[in-house]
């Protein structure tokens, strides 16, 4: 059974004893084998949505609804993250540097599908654009090895890739309904 009290604790007391993302993957990891579990305790989402369960400047914990059919662009975190999904579906690029590019160009490097139970940890220089390729909401427990809603962080614009500050709410506003 999934107590997503029991689970920001556990998460808490992973950091405490490992600053890295590993050891907070295996309490996403352990979560995420009975997906169904976690839909029960949180409930289906009805509507889009971005939820912090914890916050703090070394942990922050985020229930997100992803809307149906929508693509969010490349950006990157300045902390490591891990994320769960457990319902739905969830496509990934993975993109890098052109080095020394004076707008920070970006090109792809890689991509990741996530299905129902899949955990996917990132390490802290990863920039990734994330799209829920079905036609209902993907819900999704995200894990972030700092304070995801005060670091300064870089979004790259979707159609030139080029860099630029990312603004919490523009964020917001796209998991808004
Ligand atoms: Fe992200």
């Amino acid at each position: 059974m999934f107590d997503v009290d029991n689970f920001i604790a556990d998460c808490c007391e992973a950091i405490e004893n490992d600053l890295t993302h590993k050891s907070a993957a295996e309490v996403v990891r352990c979560a995420m084998s009975e997906p169904s579990k976690i839909l029960e305790a949180l409930g289906e989402p009805t509507e889009p949505g971005i939820t912090p369960l914890y916050q703090s400047q070394k942990l922050t914990i985020i229930n997100l609804a992803w809307k149906p059919l929508t693509t969010i662009p490349p950006h990157n975190h300045e902390m490591w993250a891990v994320i769960g999904i457990y319902g739905g579906r969830e496509d990934n690029i993975f993109w890098r540097r052109i080095k020394g590019h004076p707008e920070g160009l970006i090109e792809a490097a890689g991509a990741k599908a996530l299905s129902t139970g899949d955990v996917c940890p990132m390490s802290a220089d990863v920039i990734h654009s994330v799209t829920n390729p079905i036609p209902k909401l993907t819900a999704a427990l995200h894990v972030y090895g700092g304070d995801f809603f005060e670091a300064e962080r870089s979004e790259w614009e979707p159609e030139r890739l080029t860099e630029h500050q990312l603004e919490m709410d523009a964020v917001r506003a796209r998991f808004s309904s």
